[in-house]
Formats: C-alpha cells, structure tokens, sequence
C-alpha cells in the first residue's frame, strides 16, 4: 500500500517569525493525524531552525534543491550531505520554476536525483507541462521524456526511494488546477512508464499531484487511484489550510 503524501514547498517565502509560526502550527496540528506523511520544504536558510521547532512531530523535512558536487569550491551551493545534517529527510528536483527560470536540464536533474540518493535523502522528481505543450497535445509526450531520462540515467531500482510529482506548469500558482480527471490521467500514464520497467515499483511509487491545491479542491484529487498526495505551493503557507488538506489526503 502506499502511504499518502503531503508535502509543504514553501518556496522564497517566510521570514524567521512566519516561519517559526507556521511551523509550530503545523506541527501541532499533525498530532494524531494518521495514513498520512506530512512533509515541510522550507528555505535552506530556515532547514535547521524548522527541524529544532519540529522536534518530535511527524513532521518530515524536505529542501526545495541541492547541488550535485558533495562539497569544495562551489560558492554558494549546498551540498545533500548538509541538508540531511541539517535534518532533512526529502528534496525536491527538478520544480519546473527551476527548469524554467535557472536553466535546469533533465541531465542536471538526474544527476542532483542521484546525489540525494547517495545520501539517503529522498528525491521528489517534478515533472510536468506547460499550458503550450497541451494544448498542442503533447503532455503525455513530455511528461514521458521528463521521466524517462532520469529512469535511465538512474535506473528504475532507484524509484523505489523516490517520489514523482506531477506539476502542470499551467496549474502552478495560478488558481486553476488540473481536474481530478485531467491529472489522474497523466498519474496512470507516469505509472504505465514506471511499470514498463517495473510493475512492483510502478505499483509502489508516489505520485503526487501539485498546482493550485487547496483544501476546498484536494478531497476529489486525492480520490483519484494513482494520485497519492499532493505538493502544495502556496496553501502550504497557512497552517490551517495546509492541514486540512493534510486530513483530505489521510487514509
Ligand atoms: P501552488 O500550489 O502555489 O500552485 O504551487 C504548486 C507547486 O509548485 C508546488 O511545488
């Protein structure tokens, strides 16, 4: 059975109080919340202090981003070694605000998706499409090439420590989110590529759907038979709109 997962991208936000604040509200609110893994990726600068104010809750940690190198001249990178030193247990790879705005290529993030697992951190692999790429029908088709050049540069062995999330470039901080239909689509076409190389880590593998989640829209998501949680961009900034959606996704 797969565990459910809900993961807080908190992207460049926060300042030390909010983030103080909104940690300690979700960490209480998690307490005896059950059949779901709850996950906060805070900026690196805040990693160590949202670990402290964590401290017992099933609250998982997650970075947003690591650099492939494990440490030397790199000004300004931080290596998987420090984020798991610094308490993390996930990353994230490959967000398409990476791909798109810093250049990241599939090669990069196959390589970044490695460097985690050689630490023992867990990747969550972003994959997704943007508004032109559907309309010109090619989801599927970039969705495939996103997805595969990892699996074959990783292995599909390696899937069964990581988690793909699924992000329509479209449906990111937008307000408008993939119907439950169009995403669990694209959810069962990602499993028939992973199953292709494997059926038993097809059928283990998180899939989780991102773009515009919210408490009032993750209920009919999470119903869906492969989206198996959700990553949350902005809904993940409230602690009470970020739990319930916890709670919708909880089996
Ligand atoms: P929003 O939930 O703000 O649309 O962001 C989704 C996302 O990019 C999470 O990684």
């Amino acid at each position: 059975m797969r565990t459910p997962l809900v993961a807080g991208n908190w992207k460049m936000n926060g300042t030390r109080a909010s983030v103080a604040a909104l940690t300690q509200g979700v960490a209480a609110g998690v307490a005896g919340l059950e059949g779901v893994e709850v996950l906060v990726c805070p900026p690196y600068v805040y990693l160590a202090e949202v670990a402290a104010a964590i401290g017992t809750a099933p609250v998982r940690l997650g970075a947003q981003d690591l650099y492939t190198a494990a440490g030397g001249a790199y000004t300004g990178e931080i290596s998987a070694a420090m984020l798991v030193d610094s308490g993390c247990a996930y990353v994230i790879v490959g967000h398409s605000e990476r791909r798109a705005l810093l250049g990241e290529t599939d090669g990069t993030i196959a390589r970044k998706f490695m460097a985690a697992q050689e630490n023992n951190l867990i990747p969550i692999l972003c994959v997704g499409e943007t508004l032109d790429e559907r309309q010109a029908d090619s989801t599927l088709a970039v969705i495939g090439s996103q997805f595969n050049a990892v699996a074959d540069a990783v292995g599909i062995e390696a899937f069964s420590q990581a988690v793909v999330a699924y992000e329509p470039v479209w449906a990111i901080g937008t307000g408008e989110t993939a119907s439950p239909e169009q995403a669990q689509e694209v959810h069962a076409a990602l499993r028939a590529m992973a199953a292709k190389r494997s059926a038993k880590i097809a059928a283990d593998l998180r899939l989780l759907y991102g773009g515009s989640v919210k408490a009032g829209n993750a209920a009919e998501l999470f119903a869906m038979p492969d989206i198996d949680g959700g990553l949350i961009g902005g809904a993940s900034l409230d602690a009470d709109e970020f739990l319930a959606i916890c709670r919708a996704a909880a089996v």
